[in-house]
């Protein structure tokens, strides 16, 4: 899962995979042989605090490589909520000459509580914050359906080998929402959320761990702070960077992400439906980095560790904070009304009262939908919005 760069994070990987307690798929080898990814002397020590859901090794791995793998962790019920893909998108999953599109973002008609989810994912995404008082008691705290889907094509399964990652043009962490500072919290975590088996080539997206320092010091530069569209510029130097990590998983595994995280999707080579879904963890004050008591949370450490710093005291955003309805859900949320049309017909086709379909899209005006549209910020002023799906993008 990680990527070696030399003989020194070799042993420390070696030693981490022996102890850890979680299943690391394959590891992939970019070659850099003059980086030290590890350039901070606490590298192998996260500070182990009074944790309960996080062993001693998720802690060391989530500070030192930025991302933790949680196996098997969505509740079987809620992986289901993919059984309706294909109506909703109106392909046939078994006539591959129906995938009209390599890529799709959708919206999302279910949604529950973050804790009834993914129960032991949300206890180690509590501990990562520092506690549930540092967790947004509204914002993004349900989890959905809103699935990414990568399809891949048929020319891409003629494709033998793997384009360089370094050529990837799409690095960005996720940030669409709000202005970004190098304490900002809006997107405290990118969570990953896995509905179909991901294989070796099955489209994964890639992290670029050592993209982490980069990302901060872009950020650190800018006290002004950046607005969407933000499009990546926080993450050009990816394309220079070294230290890659592909998610590769299983129906049901969990994958954490700090924020800051450089990351992109990946060429899907299998040609089959990779299906996740991409929420993300607000927190409800920003990140602390000069702390008197050192007690910094997992998620501060990362960015201490990532700047070779202790505390980051100087460090004041230049203006005032600011949010704006999801740029991304312009084009996302346009589809909802046609999705809801196909599950309708499907139910009447199956002898069923149309308004029998479960969707949140069928409960405009209630509470319930009111309730659904503040959690994730389409009450908010809009500011730029994104109306057509994005591409998968150029990749070699
Ligand atoms: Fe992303």
């Amino acid at each position: 899962m990680s990527t070696i760069v030399n003989e020194t994070s070799e042993v420390q990987l070696a030693t981490h995979l022996r102890h850890s307690s979680h299943r690391v798929p394959d590891v992939i080898a970019v070659p850099a042989p003059n980086v030290d990814p590890h350039h901070s002397p606490e590298f192998g020590k996260g500070k182990h605090q009074n944790y309960s859901a996080l062993t001693p090794d998720e802690v060391d791995h989530f500070v030192n490589h930025g991302w933790l793998h949680v196996p098997n962790a969505i509740k079987p019920e809620y992986l289901s909520w993919a059984d309706d893909l294909w109506t909703r998108i109106g392909y046939d999953e078994h006539d591959k000459s129906t995938w009209h599109s390599e890529y799709l973002h959708l919206p999302r008609h279910h949604e529950v509580p973050a804790e009834e989810f993914a129960p032991e994912a949300w206890a180690k995404t509590v501990e990562i914050c520092g506690g549930i008082d540092m967790i947004h008691p509204i914002r993004e705290r349900y989890y959905g359906d809103a699935f990414i889907v990568s399809f891949g094509s048929a020319d891409k399964t003629l494709e033998t080998e793997d384009a360089p990652l370094q050529k990837r043009s799409s690095y960005h962490s996720d940030c669409d929402w709000y202005r970004l500072f190098l304490d900002s919290t809006g997107n405290a975590m990118t969570v990953v959320h896995v509905f179909s088996d991901i294989p070796e080539r099955g489209g994964g997206t890639w992290l670029c761990e050592d993209g982490l320092k980069g990302v901060c010091q872009y950020l650190y530069d800018r006290p002004e702070g950046l607005d969407p569209p933000i499009d990546g510029a926080h993450c050009k130097h990816c394309n220079d960077c070294h230290i890659f990590s592909q998610i590769k998983a299983k129906k049901g595994d969990v994958f954490l992400l700090h924020g800051l995280l450089p990351h992109t999707a990946a060429a899907n080579y299998r040609h089959y439906a990779r299906i996740i879904t991409n929420p993300h963890v607000c927190l409800a004050a920003p990140h602390n980095l000069n702390r008197s008591d050192g007690n910094y949370t997992l998620l501060e450490q990362v960015i201490l560790r990532a700047m070779g710093r202790e505390s980051v005291p100087e460090f004041k955003p230049a203006r005032e904070r600011a949010h704006w309805y999801p740029r991304n859900a312009g084009f996302k949320r346009d589809y909802a009304e046609a999705e809801l049309k196909r599950l309708e017909e499907a139910a009447t086709a199956r002898g069923r009262d149309p308004k029998s379909v479960d969707s949140l899209y069928q409960k405009k005006g209630t509470k319930e939908w009111d309730e659904y549209e503040t959690r994730n910020g389409f009450r908010e002023p809009v500011g730029t919005l994104l109306m057509e799906q994005h591409t998968f993008g150029s990749y070699k």
